[in-house]
C-alpha cells in the first residue's frame, strides 16, 4: 500500500516525515533493521542475522514490493533525513476467510530516537490505517522483559491473552517469554 507522506511532530517539536516504503527502500530498511537489532535483544533476530549484502538487499526489495502491492498491508517508517529512524509494519496473518480480519504489526525505532512519542505515532497510524482495511483486530508478540514495548501497547490498547514459554533463547543461553497481545479494532 502507498500511501502519502505525512509530516509528523515529536514530543520535543522536530518534524520528522512518515513515509509508506517500497523496494527501493530495501538497503535503508535493512540498515534501520541491523540497527535496532544490533542494540537490543527485543528484536527477531540478532544483529548479524541482518544481512546486508546485494542478495539480501534484493531479497527485501522482493519482500516489499509484495508489501507495497497489497491494498491491506504496508510498511510505515519515519525519516529523518535520508534515514529510516522508526518503522512498523501491518501485515495479514493469514488470507484465508476465517482468519482474514486478524493482522499483525512489527514495531522498532532507532534507540537515539527513543521516548520521543514516536512509536505511539506509529502504532496510532498502524490502527487507523488497519480500521481503513478492514481489520478486526490486530495482534503481536512481545519478549517478557520488554516492559517499555508492553506500555506502550498497553496504552495502546492491547491486551495479554498469551504467554509462549521459553520462544527465544538467547545466545548465553538465558530463555524468554513470548507474551502475546491483541486489540480490537
Ligand atoms: C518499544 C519502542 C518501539 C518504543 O518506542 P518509543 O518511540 O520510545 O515510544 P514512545 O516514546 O512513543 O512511548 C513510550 C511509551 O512506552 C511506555 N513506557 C516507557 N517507559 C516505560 C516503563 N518504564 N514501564 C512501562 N512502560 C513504559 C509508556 O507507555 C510510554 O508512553 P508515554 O510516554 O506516553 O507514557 C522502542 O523502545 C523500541 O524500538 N525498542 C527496541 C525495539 C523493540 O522493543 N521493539 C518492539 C518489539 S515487540
Amino acid at each position: 500500500m502507498i500511501l502519502d507522506s505525512t509530516t509528523i511532530t515529536s514530543k520535543t517539536g522536530k518534524e520528522f516525515r512518515l513515509v509508506s516504503i517500497g523496494p527501493d527502500n530495501a538497503g535503508q530498511f535493512l540498515d534501520f533493521m541491523h540497527q535496532v537489532s544490533c542494540d537490543t535483544h527485543f528484536m527477531s533476530r540478532y544483529g548479524d542475522e541482518v544481512k546486508l549484502d546485494e542478495a539480501a538487499i534484493q531479497a527485501e526489495k522482493e519482500r516489499q514490493k509484495t508489501l507495497q502491492d497489497s491494498d491491506i498491508q504496508g510498511m510505515f517508517s519515519i525519516f529523518d533525513g535520508n534515514r529510516i529512524i522508526g518503522n512498523i509494519a501491518v501485515r495479514q496473518v493469514c488470507c484465508h476467510r476465517k482468519t482474514a480480519h486478524r493482522c499483525s504489526i512489527g514495531l522498532g525505532i532507532r534507540k537515539e530516537y527513543h521516548g520521543l512519542g514516536l512509536g505511539s505515532i506509529l502504532m496510532d497510524y498502524a490502527i487507523n490505517f488497519a480500521k481503513e482495511a478492514g481489520y478486526k483486530s490486530m495482534e503481536l508478540g512481545v519478549l517478557s522483559d520488554n516492559i517499555i514495548a508492553q506500555g506502550l501497547y498497553k496504552k495502546m490498547g492491547f491486551t495479554e491473552w498469551g504467554r509462549l514459554p521459553e520462544a527465544f533463547i538467547l545466545d548465553d543461553g538465558t530463555p524468554i517469554d513470548e507474551i502475546t497481545m491483541y486489540r480490537k479494532l
